[in-house]
């Protein structure tokens, strides 16, 4: 059966940068949607975002039927009205675990019994989530990248309890919006594009806490390589409190090597969370930063794809994905000519072996160690 034909209306829980997207998205291949949000004033925002967006892409030729389009979107703000009728639920509120599990269970008498449940969260281990109902094998995650209009990919996760034919249908539920599903098939946190740049992010952390270089000076040195974007600069564009949250959950979770430094916390705690607030790691009052430093030389860049492919052959080790899906969600996720695989195919198992220990021993940290395989000699095939 066609996917259209299980899946007829679409309920997105919350109308902030993702949920309105995601709405979007699903109105634009014919989807029925409610679009909720805490107030009115988030809908209403929420959107006109859309209306923007949709009006942009009429002027660029890419779509005739933008009114059409708006006219299958429902702002609501009650729970039951969203997702009474719902056959499917995206949920894509706060990144904090006990809100979003409060919204699943609220949504758990609501919604009919067959209404299949997803959320769009970067890091939170689905089976965690789905315990917060009593419809485990209908629960999954459905992971887009910001923006969704514009990113391909979509990560669809199985948490411990999921149906293959749940699974299935999400898939082709993906493929139904014009996007790329890649099947995450143990959920681990993170998933995948997340979880291989997770230890590059505490990599750039040590380097900072250590005083080895300054944000400004790593900055510096990767557009040095021709990245457009430093991390740090990249990550006052995102918001340092989404940096923060997912290196506190992976702490918790995966190990106490990523517990976030102190300089972070303080960054968050004072409500310096980069872009959005006009000040983060840099300061964004009057516009993008310059960045004056001059590039440190004391970093390599390479060291952060060697920690990248390092992860990326854990994951196929814990049988989350195969390293063609994970060279193709890395691409598409990051917008990155090229995945970890096919780097580390031009690298050199030795050498990337030689570094990591050395790396692991330099910053006292367990998770950059080599994974099994590559100890072995050997990258997964
Ligand atoms: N921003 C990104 O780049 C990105 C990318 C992929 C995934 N995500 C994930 O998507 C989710 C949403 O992130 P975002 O960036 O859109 O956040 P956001 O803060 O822009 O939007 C969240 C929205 O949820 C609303 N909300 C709060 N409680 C709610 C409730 N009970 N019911 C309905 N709405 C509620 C808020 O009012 C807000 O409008 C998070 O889990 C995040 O990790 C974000």
């Amino acid at each position: 059966m066609d996917v259209k034909e299980k899946i007829k209306k679409v309920a997105v829980l919350g109308a902030g940068d993702m949920g309105h997207g995601i709405a979007e998205v699903c109105a634009m291949v014919g989807y029925e949607v409610t679009m909720r949000d805490i107030k009115q004033e988030f809908v209403d925002r929420g959107m006109n975002r859309i209306k923007e967006s949709l009006a942009k892409l009429q002027e660029k030729g890419k779509i005739s039927n933008a009114e059409e389009v708006l006219s299958r979107i429902k702002p609501v703000v009650d729970l039951e009205e969203a997702v009474k009728d719902a056959d499917l639920i995206i949920e894509a509120v706060p990144e904090i675990f006990e809100i979003k599990t409060q919204v699943f269970s609220d949504c758990e008498s609501l919604a009919k019994p067959e209404c299949i449940f997803t959320s769009n969260t970067s890091t939170i281990k689905i089976t965690e989530l789905a315990k917060a109902t009593k419809r485990e094998d209908k629960f999954a995650g459905l992971h887009f990248f910001n923006p969704p209009v514009l990113m391909r990919l979509v990560e669809v996760i199985k948490g411990e309890k999921t149906s293959e034919e749940v699974m299935q249908l999400l898939v082709d539920f993906v493929k139904s919006l014009g996007k790329e599903a890649v099947r995450v098939e143990k959920d681990v946190p993170g998933f995948i594009v997340n979880r291989v740049q997770a230890p590059s992010g505490a990599l750039l952390m040590a380097i900072v806490e250590k005083g080895i270089a300054s944000p400004e000076e790593i900055d510096a040195k990767m557009k040095t390589i021709g990245l457009p974007m430093g991390p740090f600069e990249l990550m006052d564009y995102t918001g340092v409190d989404i940096f923060y949250h997912a290196m506190k959950y992976y702490s918790e979770t995966i190990s106490k090597d990523y517990a976030p430094p102190k300089i972070l916390e303080d960054m968050v705690k004072s409500g310096n969370l980069g872009k959005k607030t006009g000040k983060g790691w840099y300061d964004w009052s009057k516009g993008r930063p310059e960045i004056k430093a001059s590039p440190s030389e004391k970093i390599n860049p390479l060291d952060f794809t060697i920690v990248e492919i390092n992860e990326a052959v854990k994951l196929v080790e814990m049988g989350v994905a195969k390293p063609e899906d994970i060279d193709k969600a890395v691409k598409l996720g990051l917008n990155r000519p090229f995945g970890p695989f096919e780097l580390a195919k031009s690298m050199g198992v030795e050498q990337i072996v030689k570094r990591l220990e050395e790396l692991s021993a330099e910053f006292g940290k367990e998770i950059f160690k080599p994974a099994e395989t590559l100890k072995a000699g050997k990258l997964p095939v």
